[in-house]
């Protein structure tokens, strides 16, 4: 649950601090009532954060202040610009061209990255993409480039610049310099138990993504049950909130809300992932993770003035897949980063997960299979866990799909003996019926960040 939701309480007035005498205590007062604070108070309390006057205490109690009484849209880019400045921001020439990003919430096979920054690249948009790890049931971009042997994520700022600007883009981790005071807040939060606040995820996220220095971002925001977000409603909540600080920030933004209740495509993993990924930038691979991708690029060429419509936008994204020239730009920067798309991605045994009953699948728990891959070494447990590129699954079967006994489900790339310890997990993922669910669209909705909020 998001405590946004939680009643407000009747509002106790409190003196308005001046800003010499203001503190900290009073800054945290003032939030747990329920009232505003002021552009100054919050640039006060961040920074003091920063500079280690503010002790990890007080930023504790107004993290959780903050995810009690919530923060309105000013409040949020607010805070949102002090972690941004709170380190380095890249910064481009003005006649060098239009640099744009997508980022996702996240969910479980989720390569839309791996396709779409090479593809963006191919229409003269440049992509700085920052990406991260995965933790817990989702998995992340940068360990699933890292089974390509020698890929690098640990791109320094220059050359991220330089890459950016000769190739087109990058995909590489976040390097310490950028929005630190994220990084200690998050550490904060993560013991606090104030992760799960509106407010706090909007400047986390936007903070890292608008250090890129960026003139356009698109959002996927994820709703379902491998998604961060469980219900489309706090998702919608969630897409809002980024997509209006981004416009607040003078970032043309825009946000998509996903479905994420079965996994994007047929893979999950890493090394299987990267492999779906390529079957996609060569024109082919599964319709939902093209039609993302070609949803998430139209929004961007469209606000980079490089298609007059959607739909025009999407003409010109087909073409670079189906040409093969989105391919050849992933190989490029697959290359410009250390890596050698030729080698062996080790992809471990196979075997099969057979339908017990005939019917049709009801209902696909993505977030269990998310963990059960993280089981099998495919992702994280706690930060710092190495990670099996070579283990994942192939999901045979999609939510809605009429099946007969003994169909296959799911195939699971793992040692017989790591396979077995899943397989009842797996079966349990998948809800066999006796009649189809109703559909969910892939995409629910499309949210402008100029947009004026919804009363
Ligand atoms: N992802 C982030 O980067 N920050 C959050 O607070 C939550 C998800």
């Amino acid at each position: 649950m998001l405590y946004d939701d939680l009643p407000k309480r009747r509002r106790r007035s409190s003196p308005q601090p001046i800003l010499p005498t203001v503190n900290a205590a009073h800054i945290i007062a003032r939030k747990r009532d329920g009232l505003p604070l002021t552009d100054e108070e919050i640039t006060w309390f961040l920074d003091g954060f920063v500079r280690q006057e503010v002790a990890d205490y007080q930023m504790s109690a107004l993290a959780m202040a903050i995810l009690l009484r919530g923060m309105d849209d000013r409040e949020t880019a607010t805070l949102t610009r002090r972690m941004l400045e709170s380190g380095v921001t890249l910064s481009w020439p003005e006649s060098a061209g239009c640099y744009v990003d997508k980022h996702s919430t996240g969910g479980v096979g989720d390569k839309i990255s791996l396709v779409l920054a090479p593809l963006l690249a191919c229409c003269e948009l440049r992509v700085p993409m920052i990406s991260g790890r995965g933790l817990g049931a989702t998995g992340g971009t940068l360990d699933k480039l890292e089974s390509i042997p020698g890929f690098r994520t640990d791109l320094s700022l220059e050359e991220i610049r330089r890459l950016t600007d000769t190739v087109g883009c990058v995909i590489t981790g976040a390097s310490e310099e950028l929005a630190p005071a994220d990084r200690k807040l998050y550490a904060l939060r993560d013991v606090t138990a104030t992760v799960e606040s509106i407010p706090l995820i909007t400047a986390s996220i936007m903070s890292k993504k608008l250090a890129e220095g960026l003139d356009a971002l698109v959002l996927d925001v994820k709703h379902g049950s491998g998604a961060f977000m469980k219900t489309l409603e706090d998702a919608r909540r969630l897409a809002r909130s980024l997509a209006s600080v981004g416009a607040r920030m003078g970032v043309k933004t825009t946000a998509l809300v996903s479905d994420m209740n079965q996994p994007t495509g047929r893979m999950a993993g890493n090394a299987v992932e990267v492999n779906e990924a390529l079957e996609t930038l060569a024109g082919a691979g599964p319709e939902d993770v093209r039609e993302l991708t070609l949803a998430l690029g139209a929004e961007l060429l469209v606000a980079a003035n490089r298609a007059q419509s959607r739909d025009e936008a999407r003409t010109r994204l087909s073409a670079e897949l189906d040409s093969g020239n989105a391919l050849q730009k992933f190989r490029q920067m697959v290359h410009a980063q250390g890596g050698n798309l030729d080698a062996p991605r080790p992809v471990a045994p196979q075997s099969v997960i057979l339908a017990e009953q005939s019917g049709y699948v009801a209902a696909i728990d993505a977030g269990r299979l998310g963990a059960a891959i993280v089981e099998l070494g495919g992702g994280r447990k706690k930060v710092g866990d190495m990670v099996d590129h070579s283990v994942g699954l192939e999901m045979r079967v999609r939510r809605g799909d009429a099946i007969e006994a003994g169909q296959p489900l799911v195939r699971i790339f793992a040692k017989p003996a790591d396979a077995e310890g899943i397989r009842a997990a797996v079966r349990q993922a998948i809800a066999i019926g006796d009649s189809p669910p109703q559909p969910l669209p892939l995409i629910v909705e499309r949210i402008d960040g100029a947009d004026p909020p919804i009363a």
